[in-house]
Order: C-alpha cells, then sequence, then structure tokens
C-alpha cells in the first residue's frame, strides 16, 4: 500500500518530534503492508512555515536512515498546505513538493470553508495543479452538507479521508460523513495522516477492512494502492460511480 498522508520527518511540525519517531513509525507502516510513505509536512503560514528548502534535506536524511535500519519503505517529498490565497506562487516556487508533477495535499481550515476556496480550486485546475483535499469528512460544515463535494469533485478535485475517521477513532459524526462520502462516490483515496507512532499511528489496513465492506475489495484496494500509485506517476485518476440513493444513514 502506499500512504499518501504522513507528517514522518522530524521536527517540522506537529508529527515525528525525533528521528526515533520517524524510523518506528516507518517500521509499523511496513509492519501493516505500506511501502511507499509520501512525507506531507503541514505548511502554514506563520505556523509551519516549510518549503523545499525545509523538507527536502530532511526526507533525504530519514530515508538514508530508514536504509541504513533495512526497512523497505520508500520515502517521497511533498507538503499538506493550507489553503490560502497566494499558493500558486508558492506552488510555483516549490515544484519539488508536488506529486507526479500536479497533484498536492491540500487542508481546509477545519471549522469553515472559506468563501473563495470553490473558485480558487478551479483556478488551481486551470493553472495545471489538482487538488487532494485532505479529510474533509473532519470539517464541520461538509459534515453538514457533504454534497457540497458533488461539484467540487466533477471539477476535477481529488479526496483524501483519513483511515482513523473510517474505523471510527475521530467518533461517531466523522465517521458517518466519511463513509457517506465514500458511498457517494466523492472520495478517492484513504491515507494515515498519521503523526506519532503512538498516537495517530501509521495503520492502512484497519481502515480498509471496513471499505471493503462498503465498496468491496477491488475498490478499497484502489484506495490504499492503484489510485495512490497514479498520483505518483502523474496520471489521470478516474472518477468512481456514485451510488444511490446518496448520503443514506450509515
Ligand atoms: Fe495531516
Amino acid at each position: 500500500m502506499v500512504d499518501l498522508h504522513c507528517h514522518i520527518l522530524p521536527g517540522l511540525d506537529d508529527g515525528a518530534e525525533d528521528m526515533d519517531d520517524a524510523l518506528e513509525m516507518c517500521r509499523i507502516a511496513h509492519a501493516d503492508g505500506i511501502h511507499t510513505i509520501v512525507a506531507t509536512p503541514h505548511c502554514k503560514n506563520g505556523v509551519y512555515d516549510n518549503n523545499e528548502t525545509t523538507i527536502l534535506p530532511v526526507l533525504h536524511k530519514l530515508q538514508e536512515a530508514v536504509n541504513q535500519e533495512g526497512i523497505p519503505i520508500r520515502l517521497i517529498p511533498s507538503a499538506e498546505i493550507h489553503i490560502h490565497p497566494e499558493l500558486i506562487t508558492f506552488l510555483e516556487e516549490n515544484q519539488g513538493l508536488l506529486l507526479g508533477g500536479r497533484y498536492v495535499a491540500l487542508e481546509l481550515p477545519s471549522q469553515f470553508v472559506p468563501p473563495y476556496a470553490r473558485e480558487f480550486l478551479f483556478k488551481m485546475r486551470l493553472k495545471g495543479y489538482t487538488p487532494i483535499i485532505t479529510h474533509p469528512e473532519r470539517n464541520s460544515v461538509v459534515q453538514a452538507n457533504p454534497e457540497m463535494f458533488e461539484e467540487w469533485v466533477r471539477g476535477g478535485v481529488l479526496v483524501q479521508v483519513t483511515a482513523m475517521s473510517i474505523t471510527g477513532e475521530f467518533g461517531n459524526r466523522v465517521r458517518k460523513c466519511a463513509l457517506q462520502m465514500v458511498r457517494a462516490g466523492l472520495v478517492h483515496l484513504i491515507a494515515t495522516d498519521a503523526h506519532l507512532p503512538h498516537w495517530r499511528p501509521p495503520v492502512l489496513s484497519k481502515g480498509r477492512k471496513v471499505l471493503e465492506k462498503l465498496v468491496g475489495h477491488r475498490r478499497a484496494e484502489a484506495m490504499v494502492k492503484d489510485i495512490p500509485e497514479k498520483i505518483l506517476k502523474g496520471e489521470v485518476v478516474e472518477e468512481f460511480p456514485i451510488a444511490e440513493p446518496r448520503y443514506q444513514e450509515l
């Protein structure tokens, strides 16, 4: 499996604190069946001022340590960027953080959706970038109105839900929204969004099991393997069919 969202780089954000944490997270991920981890430190102006210059050297250092320890994990550099209106300039200056030359993980605020978001996401698409919205199921506006993502997904935006949301570890409201969105064909992949070895660890298999029951083996596998791999290669990701009835109680 490929984990497309993981705060594994030590000292860059609220994820791994040191090299020992990061190596332990790699061991946990490997034991869970993950072979590739996309390192996505937060990029949020004034809070986590990360960019290529801060991220790439730490990634290379961690990959060296992982190789030395004999852990078969490949690390890919990227970021989880908090949505802001100057984002396109940031991407133009930090092309090394794009996945497959065009995909990038984008985080919404947790309590609201900025009024400029819709127009801005389409502007990003016109510029050749494909946003992957991270864990919308944890946003209170989306929880009340998951169907708002239909238009965004039809416009080419990808959606990542967190594995622990699917398993209910963020509570029932988050779980319900996550499963409704999966069922409605609005979710392209799940990822761990792991932060530490023992708090939000890099485990995908539990979420994958829940998905298998909900949407079947093939599609569950696509959401942890085929689609993340396409993203890493810069290939186009097809839409999932939309199930009827939509947004039923789960
Ligand atoms: Fe994250």
